[in-house]
């Protein structure tokens, strides 16, 4: 995680800069920084614990001008967020470095920096890399070379930007296993971890790939790679509108993220002219790939594994495909037993998640017919390193709680179940139902929309609580998995997600008035014995909160309350039912006051293992 901004130029950058971390808030956001190099080569330093907004203020008290910069937004790994620990760091009041990632063998390093007589100041595995360079640079290399004896000491992920008073017109930056983009700009060229940090002053972009290193002044821009020779890469054009990362008429953006599903939906579900779901959408070669496929294995985190368990039935019902789901950080330390002819699916908002980009390159080649991404951003790592693309068109999502990317993934999802099943015996009727129902889905979802007061309302049952379960039943398990999570994210109410029927196998023993019990119950072929387990939860003292079909046959009564959710084909019920959820957590944590764009401890991207 953390974002990283930076910009060579003839023009004052301060404000370039910190706009740039605004936009990079996502990846983390407890401590902030940026050094700027003035005319007169001094090297100016602001850092602050807290958001982006304590960095501006800082700047506002005391402004630091300069047309050379670098900037950060932290989230913490080595060393606790302060001030001291924030990025820039520096060394010998001439180099200052910005770093994402992790450095492995920091310990090392910081022993040897020691013994060569350098002080550390902070407790961050970053400090190490600055004192590297600058004993390089004492030793008289230039910027480049410095930079490339550094990074090749050092083990683990990176992407860099540093300054050196020395080299005021130039900023060098490295990545191995974190993103780092360039910038290109009239006159003036900048580094930052996602081309929307610099939206405000370009549209055209180099992503450096794994090992290369980047020199950038205003007038040029120089590239090596791994192996030291000098390379060009594709510059590319981000013509497409961001959408505007502003609020509108919303005291938030997850609200209005949630707002935005029926439109986001419906721009994911593209159909052939013959309304249905063509092999194409998932990138060239998709049919021969499918045509073979005989096992699904989807690797994600977060939100994005939620919506792989929730593919899985939908894989095993409608296509007849056995699949397999699994947390990345798992997957990728396992050792694994492989179907012939496994599609290896992951599924990423980001598409920059370290540990599920990382299982795509553990993947051994030959272990799998093909992978596949579901991903929300275009030319993000995952994309551009699988066979086969689904872009989800969710749209930027601000967020850190994943709303919007989540149900456009599970549209992804079912379109790929639909792609596969048709291989597999799944009928064209059914094809078209299904395809019928996804169609309607934005209605479906608008309507729930239309609850937002209702479910305001039971949200207040919560603010007081510790404690919260979600349970579901068979497909909806995973959404109570996801309800759950979404509560525990921005609301810091611990809650726990249960298949309805292992609810007497453990968690009834803490069923108590004190213990809020949510139940997706839509009213599937699985609501009798649903029902017998809420009965378990009410003659407990528990207080039930039912989110059920308004057919289902569910009615409010003392210590159980219904939520009637509008009547919609059980296939798109995961997709419809979440939002209801969604909202729900929303209203718990706006009452409760938490931050709840950014809560506490998470960030967006998570591009650390
Ligand atoms: C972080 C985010 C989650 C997200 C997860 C996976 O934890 O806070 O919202 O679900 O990463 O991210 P990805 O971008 O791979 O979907």
């Amino acid at each position: 995680m953390c974002g990283i901004v930076a910009a060579a130029a003839r023009r004052e950058v301060s404000e370039i800069l910190l706009e740039g971390l605004r936009r990079l808030e996502y990846r983390g956001y407890d401590s902030a920084g940026l050094a700027l190099l003035d005319n007169e080569r001094n090297l100016l330093l602001h850092k602050q614990l807290g958001k982006v907004a304590e960095l501006e203020r800082a700047q506002q008290l005391e402004p630091y001008y300069g047309c050379t910069g670098i900037a950060h937004t932290r989230w913490a790994t080595h060393g606790e967020p302060s001030a001291v620990n924030a990025h820039p760091h520096t060394s010998g009041a001439r180099v200052a470095l910005v770093h994402n990632g992790i450095i492995e063998n920091h310990q090392q390093l910081r022993a040897r920096l020691q013994e060569q007589g350098y002080q550390f100041v902070s407790a961050t595995d970053t400090e190490v890399i600055v004192h590297l360079l600058h004993s390089h640079l004492i030793q008289g290399l230039g910027l480049v070379d410095a930079m490339r004896e550094t990074v090749s000491l050092l083990e683990g992920a990176y992407a860099l930007a540093v300054i050196d008073v020395e080299h005021p017109d130039e900023v060098v930056g490295a990545r191995q296993g974190s993103p780092l983009v360039i910038g290109v700009g009239i006159g003036e060229n900048f580094l930052a971890s996602d081309p929307m940090a610099l939206r405000q002053v370009t549209d055209r972009f180099i992503y450096l790939e794994e090992g290369d290193l980047a020199l950038v002044t205003p007038a040029d821009i120089s590239i090596w790679n791994e192996a030291g020779e000098r390379v060009r890469r594709e510059k590319i054009r981000i013509d497409e509108a961001v959408e505007s990362a502003d609020k509108g008429a919303f005291d938030h953006y997850m609200l209005k993220e949630i707002y935005e599903q029926p439109r986001a939906l419906a721009a994911t579900l593209a159909l052939d002219a013959r309304h249905r779901v063509a092999d194409e959408l998932f990138g060239e070669g998709a049919a021969a790939v499918f045509d073979k496929v005989q096992a699904v294995q989807i690797v994600a985190c977060g939100t994005s594994f939620h919506a792989g368990m929730v593919a899985r039935y939908w894989l095993e019902e409608l296509a007849g495909l056995p699949c397999q789901v699994e947390v990345a950080s798992e997957f990728r330390y396992r050792k694994r037993v492989q179907h012939d002819n496994t599609l290896l699916v992951t599924i990423s908002q980001s598409g920059e998640t370290a540990d599920t980009l990382a299982a795509l390159r553990d993947a051994a080649p030959g272990d799998f017919l093909a992978s596949l991404v579901i991903a929300n951003v275009d030319n993000s790592s995952l994309v551009r390193e699988s066979d086969l693309v689904f872009l989800t068109r969710a749209g930027v999502e601000i967020g850190v709680a994943s709303t919007k990317a989540f149900t456009t993934q599970l549209v992804a999802l079912l379109m790929l179940t639909i792609a596969l099943g048709r291989r597999r015996g799944l009928s064209e009727d059914r094809a078209t139902d299904l395809v019928n129902a996804l169609q309607r889905l934005p209605e479906y979802v608008q309507e729930t929309l239309e609850l937002d007061r209702d479910i305001e309302d039971l949200s207040e049952a919560f603010i007081a609580k510790h404690h919260a379960l979600f349970l579901g039943r068979g497909i909806q398990y995973p959404i109570a998995m996801e309800g759950a999570l979404k509560l525990k994210e921005i609301s810091y109410i611990h809650a726990e997600a249960y298949p309805a029927g292992e609810l007497k196998h453990g968690p009834l023993a803490l069923v108590d008035n004190n213990m809020p019990v949510v139940a997706v119950a839509p009213g599937d072929d699985l609501l009798e014995k649903l029902k017998s387990n809420l009965e378990e939860v009410r003659s407990r003292g528990g207080e039930l909160f039912v989110f059920a079909d308004r057919q289902a046959g569910f009615a409010s009564e003392p210590r159980v309350r219904v939520l009637n959710m509008p009547h919609c084909p059980e296939v798109v019920k995961p997709i419809v039912y979440t939002v209801a959820l969604q909202l729900l957590s929303y209203h718990v944590a706006v009452q409760k006051g938490t931050d709840v764009d950014k809560p506490r401890n998470l960030a967006k991207s998570v591009t650390v293992e």
